[in-house]
């Protein structure tokens, strides 16, 4: 922090007769965090003044001091040359001083009409749209990754699970997919959440709009957003689009943090479904042999922050009374840091999904302990006119004759299986088939490796 020796003072300063304490001075200060917001405080400064002097409200001399003044602080700070005090409190006061500075009376002119109010509203705004549209981006790519590793497993048998035990089998495919589906949701609430996020709050000024003859719809085209906040307590007061937002992000999080939880247990030698590629695991200092997922571990983690910064936000508003309260000033570290999460988890998935080494043996090893094709033969028995009840009694017994003798289902011979029922014939061994289970489940949302092939090639349509 240095000084601008001719800006000494606050933007506020008239009215008070002692300096703020330095203390004060620092807790209230957020130049140190939302000097993030520095492009889109500028862009929504440029469409302003643009606005004002279309409508007479400021020269065109002052327009075109402001921007050409304006470009030189960008350069300044792009350049790591700006020099932020503390002493103007937050971006909008720095840029507002340096702008000053640069150009003289003009600068101190692009305030009317305006208030950091509505001001840090838009800029919030701006900057979390493009966070969303990064974010839309980075969960197509995630997507298209498991699209790719669900072709190439469409027909991979591996168990599914519930409960954590051994259920039915399942293609790897099919289980990616599930994934997919998830991420693509989250792709819709963050669209969703964009419409909302993308009004424009300028012109509400400090709480109750301005005398000034603005042109509002004129800004909002400028910075391209779709419509305008309707109520000036409103657009400077509610933050619940970044709340809709982080809770939207919660979500990714929520669905990184469970597949993380599922790599973690295919990693397991127990299991040893899968390996990840060396670049996404760690060594132990101390135990030579290990190879742990540190990756999907930190994205299992990481997800508590998130949901602690959705908790955060809601706390932060609910005690709010209209319209503006510096309360607000607190939204920005922890939608930053919601934003950096998900963004950097999304980019490390992405990339870590095509690294994912299959051990189908592995997988089908695990399925023939699991008796996983129990309920085809239950549905077999029902096909043959059995009530499902006592299909469902006579597998169960089958089960408990094949877990005697330590061997699968398929294992038992026929007057084994037709001692549970007399409806059981040769053609049994078909459905007892892992190939036969999968193949059977062939409808739309069914595991048939049929079907998951039109599934991918029905998402690769959509993408
Ligand atoms: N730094 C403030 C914030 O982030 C800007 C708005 C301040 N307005 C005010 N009247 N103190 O919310």
């Amino acid at each position: 922090m240095s000084d601008h020796s001719q800006e000494a003072g606050q933007a506020w300063s008239g009215r008070f007769s002692e300096p703020v304490a330095e203390l004060v001075k620092r807790y209230t200060a957020s130049v140190f965090f939302d000097r993030r917001l520095w492009r889109q405080d500028i862009q929504g400064s440029l469409a302003h003044a643009k606005m004002l002097a279309r409508q007479g409200i400021l020269s065109n001399e002052d327009l075109a001091a402001i921007e050409r003044g304006m470009g030189e602080i960008a350069a300044e700070i792009e350049r790591g040359e700006f020099a932020w005090q503390l002493d103007a409190e937050d971006v909008h006061l720095n840029i507002e001083k340096r702008l000053t500075a640069l150009i003289g009376e003009a600068g101190k002119r692009l305030h009317t009409g305006r208030s950091r109010n509505d001001q840090v509203a838009t800029d919030i705004r701006l900057w979390l749209r493009e966070a969303i549209d990064t974010i839309t981006g980075l969960l197509k790519n995630l997507i298209r990754a498991l699209l790719d590793l669900a072709e190439a497993h469409a027909a991979t048998p591996m168990p599914g699970f519930t409960h954590l035990q051994v259920a039915q089998p399942v293609t790897f495919g099919h289980h990616l997919l599930a994934y997919v589906e998830m991420f693509a949701r989250d792709g819709e609430r963050f669209a969703d959440c964009r419409k909302r996020v993308n009004r424009l709050p300028l012109g509400a000024a400090a709480l109750a709009g301005t005398t000034f003859p603005i042109d509002r719809d004129f800004v909002a085209r400028e910075l391209g957003f779709d419509g305008l906040c309707e109520n000036s307590l409103d657009a400077v007061s509610d933050r619940d689009f970044a709340i809709e937002f982080t809770a939207a992000a919660s979500l990714v999080m929520v669905h990184l943090s469970r597949f993380s939880e599922e790599l973690i247990l295919w990693m397991n030698p127990r299991l040893g479904f899968i390996d990840l590629a060396d670049r996404f695991c760690t060594g132990s200092s101390i135990m030579p042999q290990k190879k742990n997922p540190d990756v999907p571990e930190l994205a299992r983690g990481k997800s508590g922050r998130v949901f602690g910064h959705l908790v955060g936000l809601l706390t932060l508003m609910k005690g709010q009374p209209l319209a503006y309260n510096k309360d607000n000033q607190e939204d920005k570290e922890p939608l930053f840091d919601t934003a950096d999460t998900v963004i950097d988890s999304l980019r490390i998935f992405a990339d870590l999904v095509p690294g994912i080494r299959v051990k189908a043996d592995a997988m089908a090893a695990a399925l023939r302990q699991g008796y996983a094709t129990a309920t085809d033969l239950a549905d077999y028995l029902v096909k043959k006119g059995l009530p499902f009840r006592d299909a469902h009694e006579a597998v169960a017994r089958a089960v408990r004759l094949a877990e005697a003798k330590g061997c699968d289902l398929a294992e038992l011979s026929l007057s084994e299986l037709q001692a549970f029922s007399p409806l059981i014939a040769a053609d049994v061994y078909e459905v007892l088939t892992v190939a036969g289970a999968l193949a059977a489940r062939d409808h739309i949302g069914g595991t048939a490796p049929a079907q998951v092939q039109a599934a991918i090639a029905r998402w690769r349509e959509k993408l």
